[in-house]
């Protein structure tokens, strides 16, 4: 019996590849099963076997239902391009259960995607359908959720391509780069946008991790969480021409969350981007020095060490930014006022240039360096935020100040930095801005 559904299962699996020469082209399972949603897993499989080296696969312009894990592996002088639907199922138990662990804070993804001179493109309108939605609803804005998988994982990668791509309602992060080196993300659009009252929490447009030399350029990203993060080790990352909606904005970290881990975060570039009513803005956020067991971010960490270092941010465009500019280093202990000069992480070399806009609030700037480790070589060149209120006219309501804040402490040559510092940064100050500096 086990074996007569095995032989069903690779004729009716080969059929739906179909491979001339070295192209492998897909075609959905529900085409010939009345339009049931069959999973399509088994022979995108194969199609990566028999095509993934020197080869190309074709996701047909039809609608593929994914309703178990994608593991493309080794792939080598491979072009894949992406011209239907892939449509991931929502059977949260099922990828609670069998998503890949990527590692890092013990996160999982559903598609983890490996290989050497590859490129994978969206063509036609072809896009990766997360199907969200589910995730959000069940996850009613509560922290990580074990489990809940990254939409795609480039790992172990070099000379890496991805043009075109886009992701529609991610299940959580919508893409992370991992042990990779030199993987360029172009062309590239993401949308998590809730149609209920729970948010798109931990729906990060891109993150990298132990990765080098990276590109993300022309990009529009719409989510609720960090537009783009560059997690721990990652080297030479340029991000340029980037849209982000909503979003927590650009981000340096969190690092600093494994005592045994260092991290270095070196040579990082973000220029020309558009921020559209984002909570946060460009920023730097570490753990604080003294390891908590807290997880109310669903992860409890701290006491990392390491160094950030000749960090740009250049040519922004703010409209309503919550908190346009931050460093923290005691972002999951903040609020409980604990911990902020504790930080082992050193931060250097940290450039905001032409940051153009508005602010949310009376806030342009918190930069707030851990005591342990005061920062050298800040540079503020050309920062102009008004808050949206004075722009319009109108007085910042609830208080007195009338001006734009610039709040800041610990950092070395404070006075030539460039920053209007015009208030002393509490050791306290939440990432999360929801009113205009009081006193
Ligand atoms: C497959 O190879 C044959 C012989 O070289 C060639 O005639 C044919 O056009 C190729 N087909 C494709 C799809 O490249
Ligand atoms: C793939 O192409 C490379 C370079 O052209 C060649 O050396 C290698 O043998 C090919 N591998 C296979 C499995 O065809
Ligand atoms: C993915 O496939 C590769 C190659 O077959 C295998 O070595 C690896 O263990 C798989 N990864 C997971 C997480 O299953
Ligand atoms: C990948 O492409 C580069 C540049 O074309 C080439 O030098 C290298 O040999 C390729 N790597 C492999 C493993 O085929
Ligand atoms: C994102 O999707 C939402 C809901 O479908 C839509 O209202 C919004 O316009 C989209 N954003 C962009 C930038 O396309
Ligand atoms: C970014 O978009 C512009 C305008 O469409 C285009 O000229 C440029 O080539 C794109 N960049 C990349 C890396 O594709
Ligand atoms: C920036 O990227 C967007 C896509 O997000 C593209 O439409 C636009 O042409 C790009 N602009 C430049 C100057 O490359
Ligand atoms: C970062 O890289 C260093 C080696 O350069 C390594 O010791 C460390 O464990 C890495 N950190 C993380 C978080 O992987
Ligand atoms: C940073 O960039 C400089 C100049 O290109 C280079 O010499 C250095 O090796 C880079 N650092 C890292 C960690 O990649
Ligand atoms: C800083 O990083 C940029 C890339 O973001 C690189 O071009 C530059 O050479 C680096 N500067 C130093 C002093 O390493
Ligand atoms: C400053 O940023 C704005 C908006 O991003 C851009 O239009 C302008 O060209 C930039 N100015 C310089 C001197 O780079
Ligand atoms: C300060 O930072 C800037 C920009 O990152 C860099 O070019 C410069 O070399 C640094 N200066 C010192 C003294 O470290």
């Amino acid at each position: 019996m086990k074996f007569w559904l095995l032989t069903i299962w690779v004729v009716s699996a080969a059929s739906y590849v179909v491979n001339e020469n070295t192209t492998c082209t897909l075609y959905p399972e529900s085409l010939t099963h009345n339009g049931e949603p069959v999973d399509d897993s088994p022979s995108i499989h194969q199609a990566f076997d028999l095509c993934g080296t020197n080869g190309t696969v074709i996701f047909s312009q039809n609608t593929f239902h994914i309703n178990s894990v994608l593991n493309t592996t080794n792939l080598l002088n491979c072009d894949v391009e992406l011209r239907g639907e892939l449509r991931f199922s929502t059977n949260i138990p099922y990828w609670r259960s069998h998503a890949y662990n990527v590692v890092l804070q013990n996160q999982s993804t559903a598609w983890l995607f490996w290989g050497t001179n590859v490129t994978l493109r969206g063509e036609d309108g072809g896009w990766y359908n997360g199907n969200g939605q589910a995730w959000y609803t069940q996850n009613r804005n509560g922290a990580n959720e074990p489990g809940r998988p990254i939409s795609i994982t480039f790992y172990k990668s070099t000379n890496l391509l991805t043009d075109g791509l886009t992701i529609i309602q991610s299940q959580f992060w919508a893409t992370f780069v991992w042990a990779s080196k030199n993987v360029s993300i172009i062309n590239f659009f993401v949308n998590a946008t809730s149609d209920n009252q729970w948010d798109t929490t931990n729906t990060d447009g891109y993150d990298s991790w132990n990765s080098n030399m990276l590109l993300v350029e022309n990009a529009t990203i719409t989510n609720g969480d960090d537009c783009i993060a560059a997690k721990g080790n990652t080297t030479n990352l340029l991000v340029k021409n980037v849209t982000c909606h909503g979003s927590n904005g650009m981000t340096i970290g969190s690092v600093g969350q494994y005592p045994t881990m260092p991290d270095y975060d070196i040579n990082i570039t973000f220029e020309d981007v558009k921020f559209l009513n984002c909570a946060d803005g460009a920023y730097i956020k570490t753990w604080q020095g003294v390891p908590e067991t807290d997880d109310s971010n669903g992860d409890a960490g701290g006491g990392g060490s390491g160094l950030i270092k000749n960090i740009t941010f250049k040519n922004f465009e703010m409209t309503n930014a919550g908190l346009p500019i931050q460093i923290s280093q005691c972002i999951y202990t903040e609020a409980s006022n604990k911990y902020c000069n504790t930080s082992k992480m050193q931060i250097e070399d940290v450039t905001w240039a032409n940051i153009t806009g508005t602010s949310r609030y009376n806030i342009a700037a918190s930069i707030y360096c851990s005591a342990l480790h005061p920062c050298p070589n800040i540079t503020f060149d050309n920062v102009k935020l008004t808050s949206v209120n004075r722009t319009l006219g109108l007085p910042n309501y609830g208080t007195t100040i009338q001006h734009e804040v610039f709040q800041c402490a610990n950092i070395i040559g404070q006075d030539g930095s460039g920053i209007p510092c015009n208030h002393v940064a509490p050791n306290n100050f939440s990432q999360g801005v929801s009113g205009n500096i009081k006193n």
